[in-house]
């Protein structure tokens, strides 16, 4: 999708759609709506005195203009309740209006981006970074499997109109910065969607090593014989039932050019999760072909994080593998001896995401960066203690699990903090091993985040686990059924804070 900012008088803009917001219960017109109502022979406030439009958050209102204006068609998107507006909101009814009006078959889409809002509270930039985000983000498809396009017309333009000349470079600015991030999402949904057939732990690696060559990264992709030499048994361990080989991607980011890591970004990149010999049941099994959203959503942070030359060194590490059942397996009360010597008995091998992170954690924490998140589909518990709607966080430092936290609420991606505390440690100690890789006595989310802290050592570190945010099962906002992306643009904001 072409994007452009313009100025202009929005009754004078040749295009499919003028897009303009409204607050809810406000019975008069702003002023470009009020001048494109009297062009439209009063017909907006019509149906405002008639309650058909009330301004709620999600509704999108589309009148034809029959002539009376160059652009066809006007939508009124609601905004909600201007005391509780946030961007977040913003982005959703882009999104919402944007889709309403690609199914009508507009091509050619033109936003009014004048903040309606208090502009010390929400300024121009950030406003136009929001709208760009929410129309990119809800316009998103997953097509390429399809041999023919049924009934399908994409938008292939974006305009954000400016009525004032003068805010035109702060909106592009911010439009730009959109662009980049909601790219970044939409780069590591396009991997996530991706069928486990297609997106196996080597087109992983090399959907790595485009992103590396589109930025001029480095990256090292260790194979097999690499991590036996390193002594990765854990990670080795899980990738014994596939015929897919192992990676373990290490993609590199300097913004400050000297100087160690200041951010190191793990992701859990599980092509498949069949649960090894402790196989999954068939229902929903499909799912599991996102269990590499972790992986993808540091990929693509560091894409965009590149992209926007941020002064921050940050290292994205994605131990890539499938979980398979074949007859090289590990089994149930296997042992495994870790990278930085731990062993671990393995009680279920479906908690296999720990056992390829450890190894990984272990790995970049040699290089004593100043700060790890990783972020994984962990635990099915996570679903149920949180559900669709948040993410899940947990670490050793507060001030960084604060950060994060503040990274995403920015960004709209809800996270809540769950306790790390010590006393569910003896939960996952094992008779027989350092360790066990699953727990005792519920709190599977508390417990798993336990496992993986035993390999991060003093450095602070923060936990996410993603296994109910990273998927969707229908269009709401700006995220689309299938992978939503998250936590992208939480861990670039958060490199931005830290930059
Ligand atoms: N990938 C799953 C977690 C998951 C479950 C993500 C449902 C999304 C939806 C993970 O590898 C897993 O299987 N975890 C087990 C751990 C258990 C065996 C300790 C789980 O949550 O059941
Ligand atoms: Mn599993
Ligand atoms: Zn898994």
């Amino acid at each position: 999708m072409d994007i452009k900012v313009v100025s202009g008088e929005i009754t004078k803009v040749e295009s499919g759609a003028v897009v303009v917001g409204m607050f809810e219960g406000e019975k008069r017109l702003g002023r470009e709506l009020g001048a494109l109502n009297r062009k439209l022979g009063r017909v907006v406030i019509t149906s405002v005195e008639k309650g058909e439009i009330k301004g709620k958050a999600g509704e999108v209102n589309i009148f034809h203009s029959l002539g009376k204006i160059p652009a066809a068609r006007v939508a009124v998107v609601g905004l909600g309740k201007k005391e509780e507006f946030k961007l977040d909101k913003l982005r959703a009814a882009v999104a919402e209006s944007c889709r309403a009006l690609r199914q009508k078959k507009a091509a050619d889409i033109t936003i009014l981006a004048k903040s309606a809002v208090d502009g010390r509270k929400f300024s121009q930039e950030d406003y136009a970074q929001a709208i760009t985000e929410g129309a990119i983000l809800g316009l998103y498809t997953f097509r390429k499997y399809f041999t023919k396009e049924n009934d399908y017309k994409e938008v292939k333009k974006l305009t954000l109109l400016s009525p004032k000349e003068e805010a035109i470079n702060v909106i592009k600015k911010g439009s730009n910065k959109g662009k980049i991030i909601a790219e970044a999402v939409c780069l590591s949904r396009d991997m996530i969607n991706e069928p486990a057939n297609y997106m196996t732990p080597s087109a992983m690696a090399d959907g790595a090593r485009k992103i590396a060559d589109d930025n001029k990264l480095d990256i090292t992709v260790l194979e097999r014989e690499d991590m036996q030499k390193l002594g990765m048994g854990a990670l080795l361990g899980v990738s014994l039932g596939t015929v897919q080989p192992p990676k373990m991607i290490i993609l590199s980011y300097k913004g400050r050019k000297s100087g160690g890591i200041d951010l190191a970004l793990v992701g859990k990149g599980i092509t498949f999760d069949t649960g090894g010999i402790s196989l999954k049941t068939a229902s929903g099994m499909e799912e599991m072909k996102t269990d590499m959203s972790g992986g993808a959503a540091v990929l693509a942070a560091i894409d965009a994080i590149a992209r926007l030359k941020l002064k921050i060194n940050v290292t994205a590490v994605v131990p890539a593998v499938e979980n398979m059942p074949d007859g090289g397996a590990i089994r149930p009360s296997d042992i495994l001896k870790s990278l930085t010597g731990k062993t671990i008995e393995i009680i279920s091998t479906d908690a296999e995401g720990r056992l390829i992170l450890c190894d990984a954690l272990g790995y970049i924490n040699k290089s004593k960066p100043k700060a790890i998140v990783d972020v994984a589909t962990l635990t099915g518990a996570c679903v149920v203690a949180l559900g669709k709607q948040c993410t899940g966080i947990l670490g050793n430092d507060q001030s960084l699990v604060n950060k994060v936290i503040a990274s995403g609420s920015e960004a709209g991606e809800a996270i809540w903090q769950l306790p790390l505390f010590e006393d569910y440690r003896e939960n996952i100690k094992s008779d027989v091993a350092d360790i066990k890789n699953s727990g005792s006595g519920g709190a599977g989310t508390i417990t798993a985040a336990l496992f993986l802290s035993e390999f991060v050592g003093d450095t602070p570190w923060a936990h996410m686990d993603i296994a109910g945010t990273n998927f969707t099962d229908k269009d709401k906002k700006y995220n689309v059924k299938g992978a939503t992306g998250v936590p992208v643009r939480t861990l670039v904001n958060l490199a931005i804070k830290m930059s």
